[in-house]
């Protein structure tokens, strides 16, 4: 069967595993560690060797493989690289998603490289390692693709600063292969007969194992969550009990070269080595290489979103089109553009858009600006927003209809066309904005709580549809300085309530990191909390005849009562608690 050419890029995952204390044990065990390293193999002052993590997620190399269509019995694991963003914790769950990124043709009869990449996250938010994985296909070769990039290591010509010589025992992967990677070849002797071995042979992530304990013991010795980068190449098989050596340069400062040589032969078994290690980087919430869409960004909340998602890397289209606080006016592409002009000024990359969110045409336009400048769209803050605040009978259709329009249609048509693209990639962060007035209510804002709430049931749905993709949509309920409010605020709280204060709550929302969707935060002056729709117990007042209205009202106290109330997820969780209260 040919690779699949529509394979390539599509999302894979994510898949979440759990671990504990005794799965980083197992692993430490499986490469050889003991006494010696007793923080790997010890659940006091417990240390994770940092190849653990390509063991955590083995799965992925048969979903390459399958996703991609190989021929099966053609397949290696060519080369590994992975490259660390933060310690590993001891416990917790993995959730990675993957996709195939290349397809590289060495010729006919010659094989074919698959390449696969994946982004390991904890469940603490973090984002742990990227790996990138290759596969080398034997009998996939020929399909007229590129020529994979050339890749050289070199190494000194000097002996070794550090030789590390360790017996993998005879009986290594079957204690290896506890940590996942169940693969016959390594523990069936029929099994590797039939593929010409002697007898079942080493994982290469075994020895990798080996060798990634060897560098961490010399270069950073008790700071394994200091290896930041480890790549190398798989060359020859290795059987158990063969004595191998670990051969070490330092390079210069933070890197090495290594590779991993059989002992008895002296023939190469991991080639091409290489090591990067230093100290952890900062924990800075960073938004490099994405795009964010933020409109009504001209001013108020949405410009200093703009500002502060830019000094933290992201390219931003800065959407505003500059009418007045009501809506009325022709519109003007100044505020926009100077939001541009101080991001610019402070090294950040931004555009402008001048487009009518209101307008279907205009949200495809805003997010057209940012795949023409950009190429892409990661991240929509829906924030453009106006105000008619009449009392209900003066509340006129155009008054009523034209708050919709921004408010409610607005984050629609920028959503949509957008959330087609984060959809494709697998990624995507949404953020709504509601109101303190559409949650709780406001005299005179009939029009405005309603777009408001309106936003909040968009969320919930959307929540829905965007999980399995990535996509996280969250809503933000600010409290801000702005002409929208200058009126409403004494003038002393007005001071107090600079966006500045609601930015970081919509700016976590946005970030990878962010564990969340489907959430409401109140965000204003320095002051946080969640808000969320709770539905009470109940009571079944009765199911076989009809109850009738003094029934409700003798039995509204135990109806209303909001004491163990919950959340659901979603309509059929609610469904289902309801179908609960009869089986009590
Ligand atoms: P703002 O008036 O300073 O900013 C809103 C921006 O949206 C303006 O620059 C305006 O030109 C732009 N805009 C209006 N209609 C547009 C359209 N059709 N297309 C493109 N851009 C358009 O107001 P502020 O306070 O920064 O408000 C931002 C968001 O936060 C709004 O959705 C608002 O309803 C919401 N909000 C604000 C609160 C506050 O305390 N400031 C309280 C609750 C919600």
């Amino acid at each position: 069967m040919a690779l699949d050419m529509d394979a390539l890029g599509k999302p894979i995952g994510p898949v979440s595993r759990d671990y504990g204390w005794r799965d980083v044990i197992l692993y430490a065990l499986g490469v050889g560690a003991g006494f010696s390293e007793l923080d790997y193999c010890y659940e006091k002052n417990l240390k994770v060797i940092p190849s653990f993590s390509i063991a955590s997620i083995i799965e992925f190399v048969s979903q390459y493989a399958v996703k991609s269509h190989v021929d099966l019995s053609g397949i290696l694991h060519g080369e590994q690289e992975l490259i660390f963003h933060n310690p590993i914790p001891t416990e917790g769950a993995f959730t990675t998603s993957g996709k195939l990124r290349d397809y590289y043709d060495k010729g006919e009869n010659k094989g074919a490289l698959v390449v696969g990449e994946s982004e390991t996250y904890h469940s603490n938010g973090k984002k742990l390692f990227t790996s990138v994985l290759t596969i080398f296909a034997r009998k996939d070769g020929g399909f007229g693709g590129p020529a994979a990039p050339k890749r050289e290591v070199e190494f000194p010509d000097r002996e070794p600063d550090f030789i590390v010589r360790e017996t993998p025992a005879a009986n290594q992967p079957l204690l290896y292969r506890l940590s996942g990677d169940l693969f016959p070849l390594h523990a069936d002797p029929e099994f590797a007969s039939r593929a010409g071995f002697e007898k079942p042979i080493m994982h290469g992530l075994c020895t990798h194992g080996y060798a990634c304990r060897a560098l961490v013991g010399n270069l950073i010795p008790g700071e394994p969550e200091k290896a930041r980068r480890m790549f190398c190449r798989f060359s020859k098989p290795l059987y158990p009990g063969v004595p191998i050596e670990v051969l070490i340069w330092k390079t210069e400062e933070g890197k090495a070269v290594w590779r991993v040589i059989n002992a008895e032969t002296g023939e190469t078994t991991i080639d091409m080595g290489e090591f990067e290690y230093g100290d952890v980087p900062e924990d800075k919430i960073r938004f490099d290489g994405r795009v964010a869409v933020i409109t009504g960004a001209g001013a108020g909340l949405g410009r200093v979103y703009a500002l502060e998602l830019a000094k933290r890397g992201a390219k931003v289209v800065v959407n505003d089109l500059g009418g007045a606080r009501d809506g009325s006016g022709g519109g003007s592409s100044s505020p926009a553009d100077q939001v541009v002009s101080e991001i610019k000024a402070l090294g950040g990359e931004a555009v402008a858009s001048y487009d009518n969110v209101a307008d279907p045409q205009g949200g495809e336009n805003v997010v057209k600006t940012a795949l023409d400048a950009f190429g892409t769209v990661d991240i929509v803050i829906n924030n453009a927003g106006i105000l008619r605040d009449k009392s209900f009978l003066k509340m006129e259709p155009e008054n009523w209809n034209a708050v919709l329009n921004v408010h409610l249609n607005g984050a629609y048509n920028v959503t949509r066309p957008a959330f087609a693209v984060m959809k494709e990639k697998g990624y995507g962060r949404i953020v709504m904005t509601t109101s303190a007035a559409g949650l709780y209510g406001n005299f005179g804002q009939t029009n405005y709580s309603a777009a408001k709430m309106a936003l909040v049931g968009f969320m919930n749905t959307l929540k829905i549809e965007g999980k399995k993709y990535n996509i996280k949509v969250n809503t933000i309920a600010p409290l801000a300085a702005s002409r929208l409010t200058e009126d409403i605020m004494p003038p002393d709280l007005f001071q107090k309530m600079k966006p500045e204060f609601v930015a970081p709550m919509t700016l976590y929302l946005c970030s990878e990191q962010c564990p969340v969707s489907g959430n409401i935060y109140n965000a204003g002056m320095g002051f946080y909390n969640r808000a969320a729709i709770v539905t009470g117990p109940g009571t079944v007042i009765s199911a076989k005849k009809f109850p009738t209205a003094e029934d409700i009202r003798d039995n509204l106290p135990k109806i209303s009562n909001m004491e163990g109330g919950k959340e659901f997820f979603e309509l059929n969780a609610q469904v289902g608690d309801i179908f609960a209260a009869f089986s009590k």
